[in-house]
């Protein structure tokens, strides 16, 4: 049963057509991946998913319901959270806190309770910081929860901000390329990360580079190119599929790796 449903996504940029028309469903329990070459369009359709940009065209529902045109607040509080390709944390911060300000998407914190210090107040940032302990443990950095976030490895720091994720109790997860950057121990550890969360029951929709991982821990892959869907399907399909091989390879490059197979 499909949690997250886009149909027909398009934007531009100037003149570019950055995505065109693309539209997918997620599963809840499964890893939807979302591949293509560099300037393929992935994070645009991240960016629109997520409702950091408006879709000119398409819709998007969430269990059926239409979401289309909702900003990123709204899309949180009907269980969307994301990560970014660009590290978002703040280094003088703790892990902690940095997964902190991820709940404050959730909650509905109360001012005039925060300033007077009532007891309301308190027991939600007692319940943040719970949760937040939480989502670390969860991520392997429960005992690096009161370190600064600066003191903290790039692999770890990957899987704080998938910490900071977790926090707002998400059942769509977008992942932006959560191992880009990360050496093969560390890669092996968001992999097993990301299945985990998705065997838990969330939708997960990965962007990702390394096909290894990609192929080992999709249910289903969407490929881009130049903002259109060029192939969907599982990863045995997709592995196969000439018109993904040419557009990772380039029309000459697939002519040579066919050559290469016949000889
Ligand atoms: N805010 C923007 N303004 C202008 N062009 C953009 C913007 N965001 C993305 N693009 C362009 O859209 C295309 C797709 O980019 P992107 O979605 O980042 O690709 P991918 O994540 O697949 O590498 C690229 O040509 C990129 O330069
Ligand atoms: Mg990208």
């Amino acid at each position: 049963m499909s949690v997250l449903a886009i149909e027909n996504f398009g934007i531009s940029f100037g003149g570019l057509r950055a995505v065109d028309g693309v539209g997918f469903e997620a599963a809840g329990g499964e890893v939807t991946s979302i591949i293509g070459p560099n300037g393929a369009g992935k994070t645009t359709l991240f960016n629109l998913i997520s409702g950091i940009y408006p879709a000119d065209t398409g819709r998007a529902t969430i269990d059926g319901t239409d979401v289309t045109g909702l900003p990123p607040h709204r899309l949180a509080e009907r269980g969307m959270a994301r990560t970014f390709q660009n590290l978002q944390v703040f280094p003088q911060m703790t892990a902690e806190d940095n997964v902190m300000a991820g709940r404050h998407l959730k909650e509905r914190p109360n001012f005039l309770a925060d300033l007077l210090g009532l007891p309301s107040s308190r027991r939600e940032t007692d319940k943040s910081r719970e949760a937040s302990r939480a989502a670390l443990k969860r991520v392997g950095l429960g005992d690096r929860a009161g370190r600064l976030a600066s003191e903290l490895s790039y692999g770890q720091l990957k899987r704080l901000e998938i910490a900071r994720a977790l926090v707002m109790d998400c059942r769509i997860l977008l992942l932006d390329e959560p191992a880009a950057g990360c050496n093969a121990v560390e890669t092996r550890e968001i992999d097993d990360l990301v299945q985990e969360i998705a065997a838990e029951g969330a939708a997960v929709v990965l962007i990702e580079h390394d096909m290894r991982m990609v192929m080992r821990i999709s249910s289903h892959i969407v490929v881009l190119d130049q903002g259109r869907k060029i192939a969907e399907g599982r990863p045995e399909d997709i592995r196969e599929n000439p018109r993904v091989i040419e557009a990772y390879l380039g029309a000459h490059g697939a002519a040579e790796a066919r050559a290469a197979h016949a000889s």
